[in-house]
């Protein structure tokens, strides 16, 4: 019986949510997990370097350069070739086919820096989010990690974290209030029980086919 599932992390820059990853498994918080690739869509993503140090194996692919269809035909390639069943979207920068999350339901997640269904969906990604927050006067914020199917931001909901917006807030201190108390805290969190529950689905087919 397989005690950890492989997790392939996509990532496009700074990493800190892989960072998180990284410790959570480090400290055994990420029990069932292990972080078997760190793929980015940058060459020069800082999160490449947060995988050299930690010993994982890095990949770089770039869509610009290799056309859509190839781009996501190597990351598959590479999800698949490194034992990942988990696919962790951390910043990654780029939206997924159809077609490429069909092939992986319920095996990608992606963390939102908001309250899903708050500030999300097509063009909500990086500062916008905390823009428009600030802009609609919410006193409450947080973040969301979802799992991800064909409608951005649209998956199942998996966990969410409350942040309290404070007066003078710009949006890049709310968005590092946002990382700091929610997003580092419930990602962690969020992969541990996903990786639980897929080793508990693979026993039942296990038993099912017995
Ligand atoms: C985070 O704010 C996350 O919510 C969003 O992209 C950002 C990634 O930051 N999806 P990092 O690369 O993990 O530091």
């Amino acid at each position: 019986m397989k005690e950890k599932i492989g997790i392939a992390v996509l990532v496009s820059g700074g990493g800190t949510n892989l960072q998180a990853l990284i410790n959570a498994e480090k400290s055994g918080a990420l029990e069932h997990g292990h972080i078997v690739a760190v793929i980015s869509s940058q060459r020069d993503a800082y999160a490449l370097e947060r995988a050299r140090i930690a010993g994982i194996p890095g990949y770089a692919f770039v869509r610009k350069e290799l056309g859509a269809d190839e781009f996501e035909r190597r990351i598959a390639e590479t999800v698949d070739s490194s034992g990942a069943s988990l696919i962790i979207l951390a910043g990654f920068m780029s939206i997924l086919s159809e077609n490429f999350v069909k092939k992986y339901p319920d095996r990608i997640i992606n963390i939102h820096p908001a309250l899903i269904p708050s500030f999300c969906g097509k063009g909500y990604y990086g500062l916008r989010v905390h823009e428009e927050a600030l802009k609609r006067g919410v006193k409450i914020t947080g973040a969301t990690v979802h799992f991800v199917n064909e409608i951005p931001d649209g998956g199942r909901i998996i966990m969410q974290k409350a942040v309290r917006v404070r007066d003078g807030d710009t949006p890049e201190k709310l968005q590092k209030r946002v990382m700091r108390q929610a997003e580092w805290i419930i990602y962690p969190k969020a992969a541990e029980k996903v990786c639980r529950e897929l080793i508990e689905k693979e026993k039942n087919n296990g038993k099912v086919q017995s």
